[in-house]
C-alpha cells in the first residue's frame, strides 16, 4: 500500500512553484529578487516542467485588510505579471484562494507541528513575514504588550500556509528572495514530518534564491526596497513613467566622493545604483565591472546612466499594465479561470495521495 503512494509520489518532472502576495505594483525589489526568475524559469525550463506561480491573497489577509483595496490589489499583481512577460497557458497563474485543498493541507501540517517548531518563536517573534506585518524589530519580544495584542493566529500560521502551497503542489524547486529560505526549511520539515508518519507521499521541495544582492531603497540604502515603506520616491515601481523613473533615481541619496565606486559599507547609494544598472545590463556585467567601467563618471551624469537604463528594461511593462486594466475585464477573468482550474486539478491529486494517507 505505502509502496504504490511511494510510486505515484515520485515527480516525474521538475515543478516550480513560486509565490508573491498581491500588496500593490511590484517594485524593481521584487523584479529582482522574485519575478525575473519566473520570467527566466519559464524560457529556460524544459516543456515538461510544470510552472506554478500564485498571487498569494490568502497570506495577504493575515493582516486586516480593505476587501476593495484587496481586491484591486489582486488585479493589479495579475496584470504585472501578465505584462511583464508571465504566459498563462505556459504557467498555472492563479490566486491561492481559489484551491480548496490548501486549508486541507495547513490544517495537516499544523496537525504535526508544536508551535516551538515554527519559525516564529515564543521567545521571539523572528520570522521575516511577521516582522515586516506587524512592523516589528528583530529584538521584539512575544509577551511584549504591543506585541502579544496584534498577534493573530493567522501570522503563526503564516508560514503553515506557505508549506502547505508548496507542498500541496508538489514543487520541487521555490524561487524566492533569500529572506523566505526560512519558510522553505519549515516547508521541507513538514515533508520530512509528514512522510515520517504516513509514508512517503510528499516532495521535499528545494530552495532557489538568486544569486543577486537585494535591491536598497532609493532615499535610505542601508534598508531595502519595500512596498511599506512611507516615502514613494524609495521605491520604482515596474509601471512608473520614465519620468517618475528618472526624478525617484535622480534625488536617490549618495554621498559626496568623486567619481563611482563600488562599496556597499561606504558608498551604499551609489553601490545600490551599481546593482540597479547591472540588473538590465546586456553585456550581464557585474556591479564591480559596471563600477570599474564607470570609475571616472560623475555621479549626476551616472545617475542618468541608471535611470535609462530602467526605463528601457522596463519598457512597455506600463503600457500592456495599464491596457490589460483598462480593457474590459474578460481577458483576466478567463486567465483566472483558467488558472484557478489548473491549480486545483493539480493540489488535488496530491490531496488524493493526502486523504488516502491519512485515512480521511
Ligand atoms: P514581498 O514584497 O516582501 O512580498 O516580496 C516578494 C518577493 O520579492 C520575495 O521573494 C522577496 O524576497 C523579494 N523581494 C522583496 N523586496 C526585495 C528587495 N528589496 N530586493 C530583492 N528582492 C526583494
Ligand atoms: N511568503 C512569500 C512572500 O512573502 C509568498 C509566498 C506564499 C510564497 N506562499 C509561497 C513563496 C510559496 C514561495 C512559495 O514573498
Amino acid at each position: 500500500m505505502q509502496r504504490a503512494v511511494a510510486s505515484k509520489a515520485l515527480p516525474r518532472a521538475r515543478v516550480v512553484f513560486s509565490g508573491i502576495q498581491p500588496t500593490g505594483v511590484p517594485h524593481l525589489g521584487n523584479y529582482v529578487g522574485a519575478l525575473r526568475q519566473w520570467l527566466r524559469l519559464q524560457h529556460q525550463e524544459k516543456p515538461d516542467t510544470k510552472l506554478i506561480y500564485s498571487i498569494v491573497d490568502l497570506h495577504a489577509i493575515t493582516v486586516p485588510q480593505n476587501p476593495e483595496r484587496l481586491r484591486r490589489h489582486k488585479r493589479e499583481a495579475l496584470a504585472a505579471l501578465l505584462a511583464i512577460g508571465i504566459d498563462p497557458d505556459r504557467c498555472t497563474l492563479f490566486y491561492q484562494s481559489s484551491v480548496g485543498p490548501g486549508a486541507l493541507g495547513a490544517h495537516v501540517d499544523s496537525l504535526l507541528h508544536g508551535i516551538r517548531r515554527l519559525p516564529i518563536e515564543d521567545d521571539a517573534v523572528e520570522a521575516p513575514d511577521a516582522q515586516q506585518k506587524l512592523s516589528l524589530s528583530p529584538s521584539s519580544h512575544i509577551e511584549d504588550q504591543p506585541v502579544s495584542s496584534r498577534l493573530k493566529l493567522g501570522l503563526f500560521a503564516y508560514p503553515v500556509l506557505q508549506a502547505a502551497d508548496v507542498l500541496v503542489h508538489r514543487a520541487t524547486h521555490v524561487p524566492v528572495g533569500h529572506d523566505q529560505a526560512q519558510h522553505l526549511e519549515f516547508a521541507r520539515e513538514c515533508a520530512t514530518n509528514f512522510n515520517h508518519a504516513y509514508g512517503p507521499c510528499l516532495v521535499q521541495p528545494e530552495t532557489m534564491i538568486p544569486p543577486v544582492h537585494r535591491i536598497m531603497s532609493l532615499t535610505d540604502p542601508t534598508s531595502k526596497m519595500s512596498k511599506s515603506h512611507k516615502s514613494e520616491r524609495s521605491r520604482i515601481l515596474i509601471t512608473d513613467t520614465p519620468d517618475e523613473i528618472r526624478a525617484k533615481i535622480s534625488s536617490a541619496l549618495t554621498d559626496s566622493h568623486a567619481g563611482i565606486s563600488y562599496d556597499m559599507a561606504t558608498r551604499p547609494g551609489i553601490s545600490n545604483l551599481l546593482d540597479i544598472l547591472s540588473i538590465f545590463d546586456a553585456q550581464q556585467r557585474t556591479p564591480a565591472e559596471l563600477a570599474n567601467a564607470y570609475s571616472q563618471t560623475h555621479p549626476r551624469e551616472f545617475k542618468g546612466m541608471v535611470a535609462d537604463s530602467v526605463t528601457q528594461g522596463l519598457h512597455g511593462i506600463r503600457s500592456r499594465f495599464l491596457e490589460l486594466l483598462d480593457s474590459d475585464s474578460t481577458y483576466l477573468d478567463y486567465v483566472e479561470a483558467q488558472g484557478a482550474r489548473k491549480a486545483r486539478e493539480n493540489a488535488e491529486e496530491t490531496m488524493e495521495l493526502v486523504r488516502s494517507a491519512v485515512g480521511l
